[in-house]
Parts: structure tokens; sequence; C-alpha cells
């Protein structure tokens, strides 16, 4: 079954709103993207596999509860999904990060892989692919088909903002992958932007429009 997962949390709403003001600056919308990366990663590593480990308090021996950070591995797509990473390796320090590159080819409109690059023993670690806008979804949805082939243990797609199109496109494909947005907005345009969304995330967080 398809799942969506909506982040209503108060501080992550606050900061999107002030991230889809236009005005924003650059080194504003990158800080603001790294904030809500970091909020989103506490929330994405919820049900996080967790062991028992033995250790000295001040005082006497304890059991505590502790995670293998190693086993989490964030998957941008390149090249706005690389501003979510920051924000969540500030959470999840240990974990390992693959990219993917994708273009579309102009004539056939089909994604072209030019870039794939994961750790090793992907079949121990569970992947989340990261782009910041879920919109036709089809990038999404080709990425996560070549990442399925690398067989990690499993797979989640988070973005900040997704359009019902893009959503309603990449669970046709991709059932089984949950989806974690701080927003599902109201429609695509005829350019493919979200509305009333943020503009182009890339341009915007690297600064290049
Ligand atoms: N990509 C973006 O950066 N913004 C959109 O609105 C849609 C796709």
């Amino acid at each position: 079954m398809s799942t969506v997962h909506q982040l209503s949390h108060p501080l992550i709403q606050h900061k999107l709103t002030l991230l889809r003001e236009k005005t924003r600056s650059t080194s504003g919308f990158r800080t603001l993207v790294r904030e809500i990366a970091l909020l989103m990663a506490y929330e994405l590593t919820r049900d996080m596999p967790t062991h028992e480990v033995e250790i000295e308090t001040p005082l006497e021996t304890m059991r505590g509860i502790a995670i293998d950070g190693k086993k989490t591995v964030l998957v941008p797509i390149l090249r706005a999904g690389l501003g979510l990473v920051d924000g969540m390796l500030e959470v999840v320090p240990g974990a390992r990060v693959g990219h993917i590159g994708l273009y579309r080819d102009p004539k056939t409109l089909a994604a072209v892989e030019y870039y794939f690059k994961m750790p090793e023993h992907m079949s121990e670690r569970d992947a989340i692919v990261l782009d910041p806008m879920l919109a036709t979804g089809h990038s999404a949805a080709a990425a996560v088909a070549r990442l399925k082939a690398a067989q990690p243990r499993s797979i989640r797609f988070a973005c900040l903002l997704a359009a019902p199109e893009g959503i309603a496109h990449f669970h046709a494909l991709h059932p089984d992958v949950p989806v974690t947005t701080c927003a599902i907005d109201r429609c695509l345009n005829d350019h493919g932007y979200i509305l009333p969304g943020l503009g182009d995330a890339g341009d915007r967080i690297f600064g290049t429009q």
C-alpha cells in the first residue's frame, strides 16, 4: 500500500512559509532548507532499527539504545537534492551518501542516467531518496527505479513540496515506496512547476538565477 506522510510540525510549516517567499535571499533559502531537512530527518528516522549497547554512566553500568547511522544512505537526486543532505547529516552524521544524476532526453523525454554512485553493501542499508520538489514525479520515479536495481534494504522518498500529479505518478510506479513531504500543493502549471510552490528549488539553493 502506498503512503504519503505529510509533516505538519509547526516548526517545519513556519520555515516552509519563509522558504516560499520570493524575496528570500540565496543564503537565507539555503539555511532554511538545511533547517527543514534536519527536522525532516527526525521524522524520517522514527522507525530506524535500534540495538542495545552497554555503557558506563558516572554511577553504574546500563544498557542504552543505539542506532547504526551507517545503515542509512541518503540519496540526493542531482542537483537540487543536494540541498537537503547537510541538514540530515547533522542528525545522522554516520549516514552514507549516494548520488543519482538524471536528465530528460529532449527528444524521447525519457530520463537518462548520467551519474550513479552508491556505497557498498546496499542490501544492508535503508535508502532515503531526496529531491525538494515532487512535481511531475518522472525523475523521482526514474531515480527510485534505478536505485531498486541496487537492492537496498528499504527505500523511502522525501521532499519539501509535492504536487498531487507527482504523487499519483510516483505511486503508480512505486506503490511500495512511502513519500514524506512537508506539504502537498495545489497543482502543476504548464511548465511543470508546482503551484503555489517556491519556484525552482535548484536555482534558489545554488543562486543560479
Ligand atoms: N522543480 C522545481 O524546482 N520547482 C518546481 O516547482 C517544480 C520542479
